[in-house]
């Protein structure tokens, strides 16, 4: 039986991580026990986006730890102070054209980081037994986020699954097909017991203003163009954050140790006609014209190795664990919309620094 009482999450100020540990103290009543959020604070992260769940349960059931995951020390000193029994990993480097311009801060931090906050839990968690062997608890748990895109690029027909060969093309997908196989190392060779899920594309409140929807928003916000990579054909599944988040959850209770999940939308979607859809839904909210935001749509250059098409079977999360989606793709987008419409000071708090530098590094001022 897994103990789930002091559970480590790292990343816990992204996106993902943030409305992981909201809907976790706040609308999980089977959850009694306390998290404690390590997370480094790089440009992708604030301790603001968790302001109201510091305030009601700082000190008590949630413990913010300012560190880095290939600190080992200090890795070390967090699982010791707060008898971690569960880590559930959302820290990484998490955008794709961020690895092409720089691809040393994932190796660090997806595949370094992953190895240290595994060794760390190895030893943690390792015991002494009544027969004098030493061996890994089986109340223990360390679940790993990843990512569909360590699956590579999908033609016009087909879904991943669980048992598709890993073909990363991206900097960004290499570090996490790689920190995905650390963590079957430690299951295979020491019995670390361990859980992974395999997500498509989020959306909703608290993501980064550099990846495409809620770029997208904000561009129509501030009345700037629209920059779709290619020829907008590209197509990625869709999953609102909080249908991601119950998923985790239910693998975290549920899942078999040693065993991969599939996470996913079921939602395919060309980005051009994403982009169409999100332009009538914030034209009506924000009460613009949608023809001139039509008009700001500006194709420009393609990511290089820009993979092509992304989708996913969940079927086996689906029946083995008996998870489904709650929210529709025009209920989650009409959510986020509003989330962004009525957010501005975070916005404006989390593009003010290193984000405009690269930004405009990279593409010039748009
Ligand atoms: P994010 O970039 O919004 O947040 C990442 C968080 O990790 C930030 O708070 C950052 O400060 C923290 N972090 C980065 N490096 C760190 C380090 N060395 N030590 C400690 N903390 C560090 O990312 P996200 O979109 O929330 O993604 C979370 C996880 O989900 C990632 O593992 C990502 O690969 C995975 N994932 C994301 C998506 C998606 O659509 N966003 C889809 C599938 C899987
Ligand atoms: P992104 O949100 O970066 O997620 P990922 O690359 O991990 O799927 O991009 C989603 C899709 O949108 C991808 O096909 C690239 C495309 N895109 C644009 O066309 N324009 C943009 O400005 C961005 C950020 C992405």
């Amino acid at each position: 039986m897994r103990k789930l009482t002091n559970i480590l999450v790292t990343g816990g100020a992204g996106f993902i991580g943030c409305n992981f540990i909201r809907v976790l103290l706040t609308k999980t009543p089977d959850f009694k026990g306390r998290i404690i959020n390590l997370d480094a604070l790089t440009y992708a992260g604030n301790a603001s986006s968790l302001a109201d769940i510091e305030k009601e349960f700082g000190g008590s059931r949630y413990f913010f730890q300012h560190a880095d995951i290939t600190d080992r020390a200090r890795v070390e000193e967090i699982f010791k102070r707060y008898d971690i029994d569960t880590v559930i990993h959302f820290a990484a480097e998490s955008h794709v054209d961020r690895s092409i311009t720089g691809p040393e801060a994932f190796i660090k931090t997806n595949v370094m980081g992953t190895f240290t906050l595994l060794d760390v839990a190895r030893n943690y968690w390792t015991e002494t037994r009544a027969d004098g062997t030493k061996g890994i608890r089986n109340d223990v748990l360390f679940h790993h986020i990843s990512t569909d895109e360590v699956y590579g690029s999908l033609g016009d027909t087909g879904f991943f699954t669980e048992t598709t060969p890993y073909d990363p093309r991206s900097p960004y997908s290499a570090s996490k097909a790689s920190s995905d196989h650390l963590v079957f190392a430690y299951h295979h060779t020491y019995g670390l017991p361990v859980t992974l899920s395999n997500c498509s594309n989020n959306y909703g409140p608290y993501h980064f203003p550099e990846k495409l929807i809620p770029l997208m928003i904000l561009n129509m916000l501030d009345g700037k163009s629209l920059p779709v990579y290619g020829d907008g054909k590209n197509i990625r599944d869709w999953l609102f954050v909080e249908d991601h988040n119950t998923a985790v959850w239910a693998i975290v209770n549920k899942g078999t140790s040693g065993e991969k999940y599939n996470i996913g939308g079921e939602n395919e979607w060309t980005n051009i006609d994403l982009l169409q859809r999100l332009i009538d839904i914030v034209a009506a909210k924000a009460k613009l014209d949608p023809a001139a935001i039509r008009s700001t749509i500006t194709y420009v250059k393609d990511r290089p190795g820009h993979d092509r098409r992304y989708a996913i079977d969940c079927s086996k999360l689906k029946k083995e664990l008996g998870w489904k989606q709650s929210v529709t793709f025009d209920q989650g987008l009409e959510r986020t919309v509003d989330w962004y419409l009525a957010n501005p000071g975070w916005v404006a708090n989390v593009k003010s620094g290193d984000y405009q530098k690269w930004v405009e590094h990279n593409y010039g001022k748009r």
